[in-house]
C-alpha cells in the first residue's frame, strides 16, 4: 500500500540543500536561474524554517522553499518557489500536499502573507489569489496574472506594496542557511 503522503513531508534540512538543488536543476534545467524566486533570492540568501521536503526512503522526491522577504521594506511575509516534485512522482497529490504543509508552517512561524508566482488554476484552490495589478512588484517581469498571494491573517494583503526583496537581515524566522 503507498505510503500516506503527509508521512513523507519533512522540515528541509541545511544538509538537504545540495539535493534540493540537484532536484531543481534536473526539473527546471540552466532556464532555472531567471526564475523569480532565484532573481529575488539572488546571492544565496538563507531560507525559511517553513521550508518543507518530501522522501521516499533515501530519495528526496519533492521540495518546496520559503524565503523571508520584506515588501516595500515591511517584514512579515514568504515567498514561496520554486515547488519542484521529482517527474516519476508527479500526479499523485504531492505538489499540493507540500504546498499547505509549507502554508501550515509559514503561520507557525508568525509571517502573515504569503507570494508566489504561479499559475491560478493550481495554486487557486490552495487559498492563493490574485493581487490589484501594480501592488507588489518583483524584480524583473511577471506577468500580473500570474503574482499570486494568500493571506495567512484576515487582510493581509492589503497592508503590502511596493517591491518585494529577499530579507537580508536575521528576520522573524530561524533560518537555514544556504551557505
Ligand atoms: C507543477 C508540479 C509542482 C505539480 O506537482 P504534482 O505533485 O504533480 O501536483 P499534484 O499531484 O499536487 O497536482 C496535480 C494536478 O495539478 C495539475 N497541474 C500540474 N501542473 C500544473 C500547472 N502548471 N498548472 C495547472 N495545473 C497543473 C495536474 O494537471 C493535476 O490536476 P488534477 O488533480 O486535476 O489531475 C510538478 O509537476 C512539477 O514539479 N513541475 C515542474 C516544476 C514546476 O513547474 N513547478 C511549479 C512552478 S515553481
Amino acid at each position: 500500500m503507498p505510503q500516506p503522503l503527509d508521512s513523507l513531508i519533512k522540515p528541509l534540512r541545511a544538509q538537504d540543500l545540495a539535493r534540493v538543488a540537484a532536484l531543481e536543476a534536473r526539473t527546471f534545467g540552466p532556464g532555472r536561474f531567471a526564475r523569480t524566486a532565484y532573481r529575488v533570492r539572488e546571492g544565496g540568501h538563507d531560507l525559511s524554517s517553513a521550508s518543507r521536503v518530501a522522501w521516499l526512503g533515501e530519495a528526496l522526491i519533492a521540495s518546496v522553499r520559503m524565503t523571508e522577504i520584506t515588501i516595500g521594506g515591511l517584514p512579515g511575509a514568504l515567498l514561496l518557489g520554486p515547488l519542484v516534485v521529482a517527474a516519476e512522482q508527479a500526479g499523485r497529490g504531492l505538489g499540493r500536499r507540500l504546498v499547505e504543509a509549507a502554508l501550515d508552517a509559514a503561520r507557525e512561524v508568525g509571517a502573515t502573507l504569503v507570494v508566489l508566482v504561479g499559475d491560478r488554476s493550481y495554486y487557486g484552490p490552495l487559498g492563493f489569489a490574485s493581487l490589484s495589478p501594480g501592488r507588489i512588484a518583483l524584480p524583473g517581469p511577471v506577468d500580473p496574472a500570474r503574482l499570486l498571494v494568500a493571506e495567512l491573517a484576515p487582510g493581509a494583503a492589503e497592508r503590502y506594496s511596493g517591491l518585494v526583496q529577499a530579507r537580508r537581515t536575521r528576520g522573524f524566522d530561524r533560518a537555514i542557511s544556504a551557505a
